[in-house]
């Protein structure tokens, strides 16, 4: 079992949707929390809209591999070392390979997948010394079964399962926990912020995504399966679950049946 209550956890992604929720829910559980995400006024907004006195802010850019460092040492100063690492922050894409320039296919994986293990790095030697540690790391449904549209953004989700799964089996001795987080649709700006094939946004709420789970609730689930230490949760509609046990145990047709996804 996971305590979150006067643990230091450390939220990226926490100026809008599942981590604002995160922010929300973590600082009424008594975490000594830290916020991160780039806009500051947005930070600022959900620190003050958390029941607790004991959040603080600490703004970067998941793109920016040398102040990641300086910020994840930072991190351990505020509250104490970091207890629980929840990697959430990241963009999407909603384009087709053909029309996807090679920056938008990097810029997806500095943001998702360098930027959150940049973090895990700094952290993990600290970790490991006190043989104490959790990192949570928010993937994807489609980092197990990619869609349409999604070709980054997916690759970058599938990455990080394998790096994670290697860090969990790597300090298992070390008392270092990994649970891995696959939302399916969640009604956030997650659609809004996306990229299209020459690095612009998107700037509209897709249809799977307006029908999605509440982020509130999904916050609600991601902290259960941190507290009972899972492994891995699979959170969202019954068919986005299903598409994980189809492309698990029966992959060719997960292969034809996402040929016939709407995901756009
Ligand atoms: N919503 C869904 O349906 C869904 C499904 C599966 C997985 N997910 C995953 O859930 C996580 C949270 O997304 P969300 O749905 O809550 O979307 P969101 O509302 O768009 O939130 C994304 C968060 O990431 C931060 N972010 C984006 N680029 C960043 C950068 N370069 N540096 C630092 N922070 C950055 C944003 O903050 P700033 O703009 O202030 O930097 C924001 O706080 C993401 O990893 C996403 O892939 C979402």
């Amino acid at each position: 079992m996971t305590k979150i209550k006067d643990s230091v956890v450390w939220v990226t992604g926490a100026s809008s949707g599942i981590g604002e929720q995160l922010a929300y829910q973590l600082a009424e559980k008594g975490a000594k929390l830290i916020i991160s995400a780039r806009r500051k006024e947005e930070l600022d907004r959900v620190k003050s809209n958390c029941k607790s006195e004991t959040v603080e802010t600490l703004s970067l850019d998941l793109e920016d591999e040398f102040s990641l460092k300086q910020r994840a040492k930072e991190a351990g100063t505020i509250f104490g070392e970091v207890d629980i690492l929840i990697n959430n922050g990241g963009i999407s894409q909603r384009d087709t390979i053909l029309n996807t320039s090679l920056e938008v296919d990097r810029r997806l994986m500095e943001v998702n997948y360098f930027g959150s293990i940049t973090l895990s790095k700094t952290l993990l030697p600290k970790m490991v010394e006190r043989k104490k540690g959790h990192h949570v790391i928010v993937t994807s449904t489609v980092g197990i079964i990619n869609t349409p549209f999604r070709s980054g953004y997916g690759a970058s989700k599938h990455a990080l399962h394998g790096f994670y799964d290697a860090l969990r089996a790597e300090h298992h001795n070390d008392n270092i926990k990994v649970t891995i987080v696959l939302p399916g649709y969640i009604k956030t700006n997650i659609s809004y912020n996306a990229l299209v094939g020459d690095g612009s946004q998107q700037n509209k709420m897709d249809p799977g995504q307006a029908k999605g789970m509440s982020p509130e609730k999904c916050a609600r689930l991601i902290i259960k399966a941190i507290e009972n230490n899972k492994t891995e949760v699979y959170i969202g509609g019954a068919k986005e679950k299903l598409g994980i046990y189809l492309k698990r145990f029966w992959p060719k047709a997960a292969a034809k049946a996402v040929r016939k996804l709407r995901v756009k």
